[in-house]
């Protein structure tokens, strides 16, 4: 509660002058449409709030009030069967709580809103690596299931993995879907991810023994 309102008191004051756009005039994207997004100084802390234009949606910062809209689109069984158990299921409000909480107080900012208009209605994020991995990072995704099928998944993933390559200094993303996952793996696909290898029999869900794809987006 206390970090709720330190958060809401310190984002109010924030100066709205932009203070710094990086030029990256060739996205990995390639049909990003507008790499831009703002960086703001707040007077006491530093708070960065991201907005990145993909035409179909946007990637932005997450906001203490999209906590509805994610249990909305969140809670469906469809998603978490998907994702890993760390991903709660049923979905309830105070999971949205405790995940913005952390969002929001992880700096670098590494997770994501994905919006249609100003509606979250998903979430793209990084786990970035340390030690020797440190130019490397996981990246993984979710969008409500009335929105799938529209390229907005496709559309985030590129415009997050630019960012995340411009901004965290790496040099590879990977992402580690399900091998019947079919529509994640299109989705890393058409994203430009490169599929590495099967690591087989390597995850367990609902007590089925199943095979990953390791897929990745390296920067020479
Ligand atoms: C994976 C997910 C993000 C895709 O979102 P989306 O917005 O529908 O994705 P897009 O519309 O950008 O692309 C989906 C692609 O998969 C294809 N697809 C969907 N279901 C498919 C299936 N069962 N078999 C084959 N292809 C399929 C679509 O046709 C589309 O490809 P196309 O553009 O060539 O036609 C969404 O389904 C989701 O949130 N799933 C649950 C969470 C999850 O699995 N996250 C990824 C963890 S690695």
């Amino acid at each position: 509660m206390l970090l709720k309102s330190w958060i809401s008191a310190n984002r109010k004051t924030q100066n709205s002058g932009l203070v710094h756009v990086p030029a990256v005039a060739k996205s990995v994207a390639g049909e990003v449409r507008a790499f831009c997004f703002k960086e703001t100084l707040s007077e006491k802390l530093r708070v960065s709030l991201v907005e990145i234009d993909c035409r179909v949606c946007k990637v932005r910062s997450w906001r203490l009030e999209d906590a509805e809209s994610i249990v909305r689109h969140a809670n469906n069984r469809k998603i978490w069967l998907g994702l890993r158990d760390c991903f709660p299921h049923p979905y309830t409000d105070s999971d949205a709580q405790d995940y913005l909480r952390q969002a929001l107080s992880t700096q670098p900012e590494t997770n994501f809103a994905i919006a249609h208009g100003d509606e979250a209605v998903g979430s793209v994020g990084f786990v970035l690596g340390r030690d020797v991995e440190r130019h490397s990072a996981e990246v993984g995704y979710w969008l409500g299931e009335s929105m799938w099928g529209h390229g907005i998944a496709t559309a985030a993933l590129k415009a997050a993995t630019a960012y995340a390559l411009a901004t965290y200094g790496l040099w590879r993303i990977f992402a580690v879907p399900f091998c019947e996952n079919a529509a994640s793996i299109r989705v890393l696909e058409k994203a430009g991810f490169v599929r590495e290898g099967i690591m087989r029999r390597s995850a367990i869900k609902e007590g089925r023994v199943l095979d990953q794809a390791l897929y990745a987006f390296v920067r020479e």
